[in-house]
């Protein structure tokens, strides 16, 4: 029964579709077997909503209906609502609002919204956030989409709808000057979203295209539902790859036979430990060479997390593959489980990595795979010298990526027996440089080619799948497909790193003297990222205040539990967040005005941040001073806007069940990885003048492909659409390190900048020539022409053509690379507003206002999208989000019903105002934005509860219970 077959008609889109399904097959399997890709698979429970369709014009979770139950009814996907070419007007707002980032949830958002408008033409805010709560989305805030669902209805409608614009402001010299339009100030409780303000100091130079709210290079494919993802690509003969992972969170594999599963019909390898070399590597997508401990092989004899590798299949089908990995025999010798990071360094403690051929683990008997110790001036004289000292204790949830797109790769041999690897990465050229050793091929014969990414936020900087499916298409000569489930995705990838925090503070007249952190890292079964990330959370954690006299102690910790890796602020939203709340304590201890005490403290421009040198980024760093900020304009503009101290002062005397409270916090980030991170950028002219980009930089959905194309058009006076922008593949793009470390906007960005400097050079001295100019510099770029001093121009098309077929003849292009010794801090301030029930613990976020200085915006709406997601996530990171293990180390909340994240209808009204610097060291004067929109909410958040209730919350997340607990206490 299970296998029959019958044939159903579908009306898909308006067009008759006779199709041959399984009897048991979900209508999301069938449609994506008939190439209507635009319907994603985000979960296996019914939960994320991204394989929403439209049955009969009501929206349904395909993933939930069997295909043969709707034989001979309509369906509508994305693919079907432009008409004629022209796009539907919802996906023309969806375009033009900014609503898209990485455009997985987007076909499924745009149906929602089709469905919404279809009955209710003008559907209130409230209503709107209701429909897309059907849809999860883990890259935006909703703010935007909320905005596009408004601007669909208005065109359908027939309303007149306005232009995007971005209401700008100008910085005065007299903080208390500064005003504000006046929906910014959110006076009447309105909750509309707003575009980004962004103020400009009066001296900043004027650009055309930078700074403009260009739309995204990849939108309008993305509102098309064109087959732009790994997974939305077939090849012939392709098998399909299960991974069988381990039940237990500890134990040796004292016997393991897979002869059932090889003999299963259609099954063509089954691989355990037996079948592949020992090769020690790392898994964390890092430059040359790696930190130590090489502490992983692809499958060992050994599992140490619920979810660990134990053997991996290929079959023609992905259900034989998933039967054949049940059929494999495992007996296991069960060893004892740590899973608290404190217990796992204590004597006695069992050893998860006993085996003696893993090199570098500092010390194996208690655990300890890193210990990070770093000092600047005299910490101990210092402390001595203070008139009081602080300590504070705080602790951070797991917080798990949840980007809407599993991982997926697929892996082929191509006609030149090359093996190409096509893989939802942020690291293709890492992942090229780290498989090679693994499979025993050459780099030369791996091709890593990045399709757009469907989220990543940091889990996909690792080798999860690569590797694995490799060996399986080097086993059978066939293409591979790999993909995690949802419960995979929480049990098998990785997932933000828990720390204890603990600060001693020392001040003396107001000032922080002395600053010692000690930090202990749970890094899970695997050490992958656990160096670096808390080496950039000591460094952000003692340098926002950046004491002459500091001390960073971190233990890096193994435990029974699914590996830790990079996640989306990096140790530094963690470690901001202990500092941020301590500082407030001691503000309220000292009796002074926390805005005063931090304000005297935090890091200057022009002051060196004394702890670079020590803390790199898993090695020394570099010495470094803040050069560009605007913190003291980021918290001013903030207290104005949220009337911060008049809201204080009346939530001083509250009585009842709900407790109004405001808070709010300061952070900084960086730029890249100082002196390590390098990206190239290489530009061709073509015949009409238009120009190919090429650039190994990945776009994760952040906008970083049009971003880097806006530099292009600025520098070469073209528009956008003159670029035909192609990021990446390790046979045709030049290097870079990949998207992590906020490094994209400011290494990559500097050397797209380059790069296209060079080029208008080479126009410039064709053209000098076709137009009898004897100094090229005194040439002008702009509207697609050179232009001479004297007004005499020629169009960029005529010199393409006459350099390629006519005069001097040479291909007009340049290849150009950037690295950087600075990491420029970007700077922000935090507001929250919180009404908090003393009753039942519950809070409810009001608002989220973040300010923030990430140099010159290079497009303010795909940069407010950053925020806007960054505050997001970081409110589920602050209120909900953290991954629950059974005593026998089994995670509890493996799936989107049981691990919370933020839903459109559960999100408050959330601001972004950005304030306009010029870093020196970063292209058109820009720092990055991506990780430091992550880093405030936790902190704002705790000192709101704070102002509400009198509670310090000093572990996340802020569950109602733990807050109800601590209001008793
Ligand atoms: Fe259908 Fe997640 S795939 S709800
Ligand atoms: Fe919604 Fe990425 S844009 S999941």
């Amino acid at each position: 029964m299970k296998n029959q077959t019958l044939e159903i008609t579908l009306n898909v889109n308006n067009v008759k579709r006779n199709m041959v399904v399984r009897h048991d097959e979900m209508l999301l399997d069938a449609l994506r077997r008939a190439s209507y890709f635009s319907v994603k698979r985000g979960c296996d429970t019914g939960h994320c909503g991204t394989c929403l369709v439209l049955l009969d014009g009501k929206p349904v979770l395909s993933c939930k209906v069997k295909a043969a139950a709707v034989d001979g009814r309509a369906i509508t996907t994305v693919e079907g609502l432009a008409e004629n070419g022209e796009l539907h007007p919802i996906q023309r707002a969806f375009v033009e609002t900014g609503a898209i980032q990485c455009g997985y949830c987007t076909p499924s958002q745009i149906l929602a919204t089709k469905a919404l408008l279809d009955r209710n033409p003008h559907p209130t805010e409230a209503e709107i956030r209701k429909a897309l709560s059907k849809v999860l989305c883990r890259c935006t805030g909703y703010v935007r989409t909320i905005d596009a669902v408004l601007r669909a209805a208005a065109y359908l409608r027939g309303d007149l709808v306005e232009t995007i614009t971005i209401p700008e402001a100008s910085l005065c010299d007299v903080m208390e000057e500064i005003g504000l339009p006046e929906p910014y100030y959110r006076r009447d409780g309105n909750r509309t979203p707003l575009p980004p303000l962004v103020f400009t100091p009066t001296e900043m130079e004027r650009t055309h295209i930078v700074g403009k709210p260009q739309v995204k290079v990849d939108a309008e494919k993305l509102v098309r539902g064109r087959p732009v993802f790994t997974d939305d690509f077939k090849k012939e003969n392709m098998l399909f790859g299960a991974l069988l992972t381990s039940p237990h969170a500890h134990a040796r594999i004292t016997h393991i036979d897979p002869s059932r599963a090889r003999a299963l019909p259609g099954v063509h390898a089954v691989l355990t430990y037996q079948d592949l070399p020992r090769i020690k590597y790392a898994s964390g997508g890092q430059s040359y060479p790696q930190p130590l401990p090489y502490d992983q092989v692809c499958l060992d004899d050994k599992v140490r997390f619920v979810g660990d590798r134990v053997a991996v299949v290929a079959a023609e089908s992905p259900e034989l593959a998933e039967e054949a990995a049940r059929l494999i025999e495992v007996e296991y010798e069960l060893l004892p489980v740590v899973l608290d990071p404190e217990e796992a360094m204590r004597d006695g403690t069992p050893l998860i990595h006993d085996e003696p051929d893993t090199e570098g683990i500092h010390d194996p008997k208690h655990n300890i795979v890193y210990h990070i110790d770093a000092e600047v001036g005299d910490v101990e004289a210092a402390f001595v010298g203070a008139d009081n000292i602080f300590e504070g204790e705080y602790r951070t949830p797991k917080q798990q990526h949840a980007h809407l797109e599993p991982h997926v790769c697929i892996t082929y041999w191509n006609e030149d027996d090359r093996l190409v690897i096509r893989t939802s990465t942020q690291v293709p050229f890492h992942i090229r440089r780290m498989v090679a050793p693994l499979i025993g091929l050459p780099v030369k014969r791996i091709r890593v080619i990045k399709p757009r990414i469907g989220g990543g936020f940091g889990n996909k900087q690792e080798m999860i799948l690569e590797d694995l499916c490799a060996h399986l298409t080097l086993r059978t000569g066939h293409p591979v497909r790999m993909e995690f489930t949802r419960t995979q995705e929480f049990t098998s990838t990785r997932s933000r790193h828990p720390n204890i925090i603990r600060y001693k503070i020392g001040v003396k007249d107001e000032k922080v003297t002395a600053a010692e952190l000690y930090l202990i890292g749970d890094t899970g079964a695997y050490g992958a990222h656990g160096l670096t990330v808390q080496m950039v959370g000591g460094f952000k954690g003692l340098t926002l205040y950046n004491p002459s006299n500091a001390r960073f102690t971190s233990d890096v910790v193994y435990t029974n539990k699914p590996p830790t890796g990079a996640f989306r602020g990096y140790g530094a939203m963690q470690c901001q967040f202990g500092i941020e709340v301590l500082m407030e304590e001691i503000a309220g201890k000292l009796g002074l005005d926390v805005i005063d005490f931090k304000r005297k403290n935090w890091l200057k421009v022009n002051e060196t941040m004394h702890l670079a040198k020590a803390l790199g980024e898993g090695r020394e760093g570099f010495e470094q001073k803040l050069e560009s900020g605007a913190l003291e304009q980021c918290v001013a503009i903030g207290l104005n806007a949220t009337g911060f101290y008049a809201k204080r002062n009346e939530n001083k005397n509250q009585s009842g069940r709900f407790r109004k409270g405001i808070g709010m916090a300061v952070v900084m980030h960086g730029s890249g990885i100082a002196g390590l991170d390098m990206a190239a950028a290489t530009l061709k002219m073509n015949d009409d003048g238009s120009f190919n980009l090429l650039i190994g930089a990945t776009d994760l959905g952040t906008g970083s492909d049009t971003i880097l194309g806006q530099m292009v058009a600025e520098i070469l006076g073209i528009p956008v659409s003159d670029l035909i922008i192609y990021s990446s593949d390790t046979d045709f793009t030049p290097f870079d390190k990949g998207a992590y470390a906020s490094s994209t906007t400011y290494i990559s960005g500097g050397a797209v900048r380059k790069a296209a400097l060079k080029i208008r050079e080479q126009i410039c001295e064709h053209a000098a020539m076709m137009l009898n100019v004897d100094d090229p510099s005194g040439l002008s770029l702009t509207d697609r022409k050179v232009v001479t001093p004297d007004g005499r121009s020629i169009g960029l098309e005529e010199v393409a053509l006459n350099s390629l077929h006519q005069q001097d003849q040479h291909q007009i292009m340049a290849t150009a690379s950037h690295m950087s010794y600075q990491s420029p801090p970007p700077t922000a301030a935090q507001f929250a507003e919180v009404i908090v029930d003393t009753q039942t613990g519950v809070i409810a976020v009001e608002r989220l206002l973040m300010l923030v200085d990430c140099g010159r915006v290079i497009n303010p709406l795909t940069a407010a999208g950053q925020v806007e997601g960054g505050m997001a996530q970081a409110l589920g990171f602050t209120l909900y989000e953290d991954m629950i293990f059974d005593d026998g180390g089994k995670l509890v909340n493996d799936n989107f019903g049981t691990y919370h994240i933020p839903k459109a209808d559960e999100m408050p009204i959330m601001d972004v105002i950005f304030v306009q610097t010029e870093e020196p060291n970063g292209p058109f004067g820009a720092k990055s934005v991506a990780e430091i929109s992550i880093d405030g909410v936790a902190p704002a958040l705790v000192s709101a509860v704070h102002d509400a209730t009198g509670i310090w919350m000093r572990e996340l997340p802020l569950y109602p219970e733990r807050v109800l607990e601590n209001l008793r206490t």
